[in-house]
């Protein structure tokens, strides 16, 4: 019998969230027991998007969903955002990891992503919209990325002691 993973959230300031993501090379049944992990604390967390370096792991995974329809999970390992285009747009972002947290950040509206699904077939796709929003905004987390990096310099200063406290909690934390 297989036993989902219960994974729980890697929070801002966690180094993890500061290293750039592996390339999956092994397309097996730990994988999907993984994504269906990323899946199931995604949801509980009552989010819409959640990539692998938020549970703690170092893999090029990213979950999603924008519609809280389950037909509308989308899952994609090894992916590379290939092309971005459109009107840079302005949107109200949150992040999983920054609990409370939300910024005004800009980006392009498509983009082309190039990815495997959970089985290892390639996907190559157009997104606009809010899945494309998600999908830029996971993207990120595999390469380092966070949503504190994109906020302008007001964005910044207006979430400053709510940063302050996450880099408060987590050294509490860890002592
Ligand atoms: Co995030």
């Amino acid at each position: 019998m297989t036993q989902s993973l219960e994974f729980q959230l890697t929070l801002y300031p966690d180094p993890i969230l500061r290293k750039v993501a592996e390339p999956v090379a092994v397309f097996d049944s730990e994988l999907e027991r993984i994504v269906e992990g990323m899946f199931a604390r995604m949801k509980a967390s009552h989010g819409v998007g959640l990539a692998a370096p938020q549970v703690g792991l170092k893999k090029r995974i990213l979950v999603l969903n924008p519609t809280g329809e389950s037909a509308d999970d989308m899952a994609f390992v090894n992916v590379e955002i290939v092309e971005r285009s459109g009107a840079r747009v302005l949107f109200d972002e949150g992040c999983l990891s920054f609990p409370g947290i939300y910024a005004e950040i800009e980006r392009p509206e498509r983009c082309i992503v190039k990815a495997c699904d959970p089985q290892g077939n390639p996907i190559e796709r157009e997104f606009d919209g809010f899945t494309s929003r998600i999908l830029q905004h996971e993207y990120d987390h595999l390469e380092g990325v966070l949503l504190v990096d994109r906020m302008s310099p007001a964005e910044k200063v207006r979430h400053k002691a709510a940063l302050e406290e996450l880099v408060a909690r987590y050294n509490s934390a860890r002592r």
